[in-house]
């Protein structure tokens, strides 16, 4: 029996944050210490508040410098963007970091900013870890454990696909460029687009624990369906001929040929509503293997009986991270990728 505790400092009460520090009030493995936000109206709400469920007498702070004082295992670090002198900080003041907002894994462009993390978990005598659904899991993680069971591996697609009005939040419409003119979206960067070096990580990830190197990756032109017919939204409408649907795909070639394959898809609409009529079905991930023998396998939540789903994104992200905590704070101190911990065991997770 593991009967040991972690206290837990819950950094931002985002989408992510707010899952994270949901469970942590609820399994006993977890002690919540410290609560930061950044919204005004956050500051003094109980943190069981914040997190959806009964107040447990701890209040959030927007006071950093008191967070950054307050003693802890582990902060689970999930603001909107990651800030790497705040990291390091953390980590040197002795508190171990689990994130959900990035360096999954050293490739190339995270190679700098890597040894700053590794200078602080030495300075601190702590650990630093990022996980996630993806990066951290979906396109990583599985593809690996599905490989784990193949003959040959000759090419890895997988499929992140996501009705955006009943998956996403809403700011996601105006953030990823939806309702826009479809040129005027295509002569710009996309929000996915410039998330490219984030996903790679997780292809260098597979090319390593597969033995390969990735080559480059490679974009290739983004694909657009319009909205044929106006399409309401709870913000407002997204007009007819506007972008309603983009397909993002990214390459990682090795030996010349195309190893890691991701599609992004995100979609407002029903196939009628869009023009073409894609039909990329409901919000999953569908990770396919090709090679002997050709597998595949989908991630997605339980369908209910009226053909709805409750998609668990945010729940799948947080605990991507969260599980590994134990772990991350047992370790010995540096930048933990999935490979330096093995096989987690979560703590925790069967409750009375
Ligand atoms: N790896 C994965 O699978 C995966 C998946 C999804 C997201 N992510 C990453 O996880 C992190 C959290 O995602 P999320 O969806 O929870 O994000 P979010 O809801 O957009 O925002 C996170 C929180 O950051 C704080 N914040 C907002 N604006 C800020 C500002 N200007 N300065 C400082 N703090 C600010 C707010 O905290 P308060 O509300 O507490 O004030 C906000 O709720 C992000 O870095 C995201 O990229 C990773």
């Amino acid at each position: 029996m593991h009967d040991k505790t972690y206290r837990i400092i819950q950094w931002m009460t985002g989408d992510v944050g707010q899952a994270g520090l949901r469970h942590f009030l609820d399994n006993p493995v977890y002690d919540v210490v410290g609560v930061l936000v950044h919204s005004k109206e956050k500051v003094g709400k109980d943190a069981g508040e914040l997190a959806g469920v009964a107040p447990v007498g701890l209040q959030a702070t927007d006071d950093m410098e008191s967070i950054i004082a307050t003693d802890a295992d582990c902060v689970f670090y999930t603001p909107v963007i990651m800030d790497l002198d705040t990291v390091c900080r953390l980590l040197e003041s002795g508190k171990n970091i689990v994130t959900t907002s990035g360096f999954f894994h050293p490739s190339e462009d995270f190679r700098d900013g890597g040894e700053r993390i590794r200078a602080a978990c030495r300075d601190g005598g702590t650990s630093f870890h990022a996980g996630g659904i993806h990066p951290g899991y979906a396109g990583d993680l599985l593809p690996l454990t599905v490989a784990r069971i193949a003959s040959r591996v000759d090419k890895i697609e997988l499929f992140e696909v996501v009705n955006v009005l009943t998956d996403a939040p809403l700011d996601h419409i105006d953030w990823m460029g939806f309702g826009k003119d479809k040129d005027a979206f295509l002569s710009e960067p996309t929000l996915l687009g410039l998330g490219v070096p984030f996903f790679a990580q997780s292809m260098h990830m597979i090319a390593e624990g597969l033995g390969v190197c990735v080559d480059e990756v490679t974009a290739a032109d983004v694909r657009v369906a319009t909205a044929a017919v106006d399409i309401p939204h709870p913000e407002g409408v997204l007009l007819r001929g506007t972008v309603a649907a983009q397909h993002h795909e990214w390459t990682a070639w090795v030996g010349g040929r195309p190893l890691i394959v991701y599609h992004a898809i995100y979609v407002i609409g029903t196939p009628e509503q869009l023009d073409p009529s894609w039909d990329w079905g409901l919000t999953r991930y569908r990770l396919v293997i090709h090679g002997d023998p050709p597998t595949e396998v989908t991630l997605k939540g339980v369908e209910q009986p009226d053909g709805s789903m409750v998609h668990p994104g945010y729940t799948w992200t947080a605990m991507g991270a969260v599980n590994a905590i134990p772990d991350v704070c047992d370790a010995d101190p540096g930048w933990l990728t999935h490979f330096d911990l093995g096989l987690v065991k979560p703590r925790g997770l069967v409750r009375p």
